[in-house]
C-alpha cells in the first residue's frame, strides 16, 4: 500500500523546513570608532538563566547602528545616516561617543520557562547591562546606564515588534583599548527580518498589555550605590568580570560573607529612582534539605552556606516592576563580582520558592523575594545541571 501525501502535511513540512534564501551581505571593515565598544564584549560574560541570553545588543557610533553578536564576534550594520541622527535627536540621548542598547526578546526565555521566563529575561538583561556598565566605566572616561530613557524613536527605527529596549549604556572618551582582530562586519541594511513564529507572536501578545509605555523624556544620571552605606574599595571590576563564573555546585563548609556583600555598595552611574528600594538580606543556618526544598529540588545547591535574598515591598513592585527587577539583578551582579574577588563560590538562583525564603528570612509578608543568590565553597562538578533539566526553575512537573 502506498501512502498519499496530503497537501496539509506539505504545509506542515514547509513550516518545519529550514531554508536561508537571503543573499550574504557585503563585508565591511570594522570602523575604528566601534572597536573600543566591541572590546567590552570580549571581557567575560554575564550570567543567564539556563544560559539562554534572551537579548540582543545594538550599538550606535557616529550615525550608524549595528547589531552586535558577541558569541560569533560579528556585527551587522542595520541603519546609517539621517534616520539615525533623527532618532538620536528625538530620544534626547545626548552626544555620547557610543550608545549600547540592550534589547530584550522575552520569547527566547519564555519558550523554555513560560511566564517565569519573563522574570528571567529581565534579570538576565539587568546582569548584562550592569556588566557592561562596570567594564565600560574602566574602558571609557564616562559610562552611564539609563533604564528609563525615551527610546521609542530607536524602537521604531529598528522596527522592534516582539522585543523592547531594556536599557541604554552611554559611553564617551575611549581610553585607547581596541578589540581583537576576530570581529567581522557586514552591511545588512537590505536584509529583512520578518521570520517570526506564531508561538512568539502569541507570547508577545500575552505580555504587551502589561508593558509600560516608557517615559516621554530622558532623565539625568547620578552615581550612587544601590544600597545605603559606604562604597567599598574594589580592585579592577574588569578583571573580576573576566573571571566571574557561576559555581556548578558547592562543597560542605562555610565562607566569608562580609567582604562579598560589601560589593553590593559599589556605586553605579544610572538614572534609577533613588527612593525605590530593593533590599538584600543574608540568610544562614538552614539545613541542606531545606535549601534543596526552597530551591525547587536543585540537589547541586545542597552544600551552599549562605543565601542572599533580594526583596522589595509589593508597592515598589507595583509601581515599577521592571525597575525593581533591574535593581535585584544589578545587585546580584555586584554580588558575583564580590564573590569572585573573595574566591567564594556563587550562583544566582531563579528557581526558588519565594514564600519559603521570605519566612526563613523573617521578612514582612508585604515583601516579595525577587531573586536569590547562593554563596559557599565551590564544589567539583563539571556541568551546571540547571541547564540540562527541563525547568527546575518554575516548578514544572
Ligand atoms: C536569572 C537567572 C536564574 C538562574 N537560575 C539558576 C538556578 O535556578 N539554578 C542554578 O544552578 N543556576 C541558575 N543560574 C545560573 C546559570 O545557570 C548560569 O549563569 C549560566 O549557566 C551561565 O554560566 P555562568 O554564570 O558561569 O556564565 C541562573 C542565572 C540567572 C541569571
Amino acid at each position: 500500500m502506498t501512502a498519499t501525501v496530503v497537501p496539509s502535511v506539505w504545509r506542515l513540512w514547509e513550516r518545519m523546513k529550514l531554508s536561508v534564501s537571503v543573499p550574504s551581505s557585503p563585508a565591511l571593515p570594522v570602523p575604528p570608532s566601534l572597536s573600543p565598544v566591541l572590546r567590552l564584549f570580549e571581557i567575560g560574560s554575564a550570567p543567564s538563566a539556563g544560559a539562554l541570553y534572551p537579548y540582543e545588543h545594538i550599538v550606535l557610533v557616529g550615525d550608524s547602528l549595528y547589531s552586535v553578536d558577541p558569541g560569533r564576534r560579528r556585527c551587522r550594520l542595520l541603519h546609517a545616516g539621517q534616520s539615525v541622527r533623527l532618532a538620536l535627536i528625538r530620544s534626547g540621548l545626548g552626544d555620547a561617543d557610543a550608545l549600547v542598547f540592550v534589547v530584550v526578546r522575552p520569547w527566547l526565555s519564555m519558550r523554555k520557562y513560560g511566564d517565569r521566563g519573563y522574570l528571567y529575561c529581565l534579570l538576565d538583561a539587568a546582569h548584562v547591562a550592569t556588566h557592561l556598565l562596570c567594564v565600560g566605566s574602566e574602558s571609557f572616561s564616562s559610562a552611564a546606564l539609563r533604564t528609563r530613557a525615551r527610546t521609542r524613536p530607536f524602537a521604531d527605527l529598528l522596527d522592534l515588534r516582539h522585543s523592547f529596549v531594556h536599557s541604554v549604556l552611554s559611553l564617551s572618551g575611549a581610553l585607547g583599548f581596541a578589540c581583537s582582530s576576530q570581529w567581522s562586519c557586514a552591511d545588512d541594511r537590505d536584509a529583512s527580518n520578518d521570520m517570526v513564529s506564531w508561538l512568539e507572536e502569541e507570547c508577545w501578545n500575552s505580555l504587551a498589555p502589561f508593558l509600560a509605555p516608557g517615559l516621554g523624556r530622558t532623565l539625568p544620571v547620578h552615581r550612587a550605590p544601590l544600597l545605603p552605606g559606604l562604597p567599598p574599595d574594589f580592585p579592577s571590576l574588569s578583571s573580576l568580570a573576566a573571571s566571574r563564573r557561576s559555581t556548578k555546585d558547592f562543597s560542605p563548609g562555610g565562607c566569608a560573607v562580609d567582604s562579598v556583600v560589601d560589593a553590593l555598595r559599589i556605586p553605579l552611574t544610572t538614572d534609577l529612582d533613588p527612593f525605590a528600594v530593593v533590599d538584600a538580606s543574608v540568610v544562614t543556618g538552614f539545613s541542606g534539605d531545606d535549601l534543596v526544598r526552597y530551591c525547587m529540588g536543585q540537589e547541586h545547591l545542597r552544600h551552599a552556606s549562605s543565601a542572599v535574598l533580594f526583596h522589595a515591598d509589593r508597592t515598589v513592585l507595583l509601581d515599577d516592576l521592571n525597575g525593581a527587577v533591574f535593581r535585584a539583578g544589578a545587585l546580584a551582579h555586584l554580588l558575583y563580582l564580590g564573590a569572585t574577588a573573595a574566591d567564594v563560590g556563587v550562583t544566582a538562583i531563579g528557581g526558588f520558592d519565594a514564600d519559603r525564603w521570605r519566612s526563613a528570612a523573617g521578612l514582612p509578608v508585604s515583601h516579595d523575594v525577587l531573586y536569590v543568590a547562593l554563596l559557599g565553597r565551590p564544589g567539583g562538578a563539571a556541568v551546571k545541571v540547571d541547564r540540562l533539566q527541563r525547568a527546575h526553575a518554575h516548578n514544572e512537573r
